[in-house]
């Protein structure tokens, strides 16, 4: 696709849920770069304002959408929203993320409270964003869900619990997704990153404090190889979860 369709009307659209300076941004930029129009969501206006400014220089039409996706009732008004905007939704990609929010607790120390805000925010929301889109995909027969993990969706370990049962219940719902809609045209799946997301912008490299003082023990990767991989996904739908790295460590 070329950018010249990145104006147009009946353009795609991709939703990026959690929109921040590292992932959400490389995805934005990366769709964005093959026509897709972009509808950034957070909670803050004002970094959302300023990469939609970012993108719009890059010739990709974008636009900012406030909400908190830990509360999954804002869900319906928040995709009517964009819907208004734009018209039409044909990729979700959902990876919010925030600095001492999504900490990993021990196991031992989990309780049901941090369980709670954690399943809303990661399993709740995301589900009835599924529900919110599917019957629009479905209907056109394209499109895709794209669910963004860390490694504890996927590999539980010591002391790195807390977001883990959450994600994992996420990405167990992805797998029977991608099954369920195989011959329907719309694709699922989700990337479980392995490693630490590192960006030029050595500020905004706060998001995991936790991943940070690990970093000796994990891989970094830059955020745009991550939305390449996205892309590949997206375009070749053979399999329902991609990882980075390939391998991921074990625990
Ligand atoms: N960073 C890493 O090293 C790392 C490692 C493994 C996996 N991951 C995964 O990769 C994905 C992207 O991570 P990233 O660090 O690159 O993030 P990012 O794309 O730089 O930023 C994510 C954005 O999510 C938004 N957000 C957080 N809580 C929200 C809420 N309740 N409602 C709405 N928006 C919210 C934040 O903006 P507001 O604060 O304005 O809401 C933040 O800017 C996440 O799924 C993360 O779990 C990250």
């Amino acid at each position: 696709m070329s950018s010249t369709i990145a104006s147009s009307s009946t353009a795609p659209v991709i939703v990026v849920f959690g929109a921040g300076p590292g992932l959400g941004a490389s995805i934005a930029r990366r769709f964005g770069k093959e026509g897709f129009r972009v509808a950034l969501v957070g909670r803050r206006q004002a970094p959302l304002n300023e990469l939609a400014v970012a993108l719009k220089a890059d010739s990709v039409e974008a636009a900012p959408f406030t909400a908190d996706l830990s509360d999954p009732a804002q869900v319906p008004a928040l995709i009517a929203n964009i819907r208004e905007r734009f018209g039409r939704i044909d990729v979700v990609e959902y990876g919010p993320a925030s600095a001492g929010e999504q900490g990993f607790t021990p196991a031992t120390q989990l309780d049901a409270a941090a369980l709670e805000k954690s399943t809303r925010f990661l399993l709740l929301t995301p589900v009835e964003i599924v529900r919110a889109v599917l019957p629009e995909l479905t209907e056109r027969g394209t499109g895709a869900i794209l669910v963004t993990h860390g490694m504890s969706a996927a590999i539980a370990m010591p002391f790195l619990s807390g977001t883990g049962p959450a994600m994992s219940a996420m990405r167990n719902y992805i797998y029977s997704l991608n099954g369920e809609l195989k011959d329907t045209g719309v694709y699922a799946g989700t990337l479980t990153i392995g490693a630490l997301i590192v960006r030029e912008d050595a500020a905004s490299n706060e998001t995991f404090p936790d991943d940070a003082e690990a970093a000796g023990a994990f891989p970094t990767v830059h955020p745009d190889v991550l939305a390449d991989l996205y892309w590949d996904m997206y375009t070749q739908r053979d399999a329902a979860e991609r990882t980075y790295p390939e391998s991921l460590p074990t625990a």
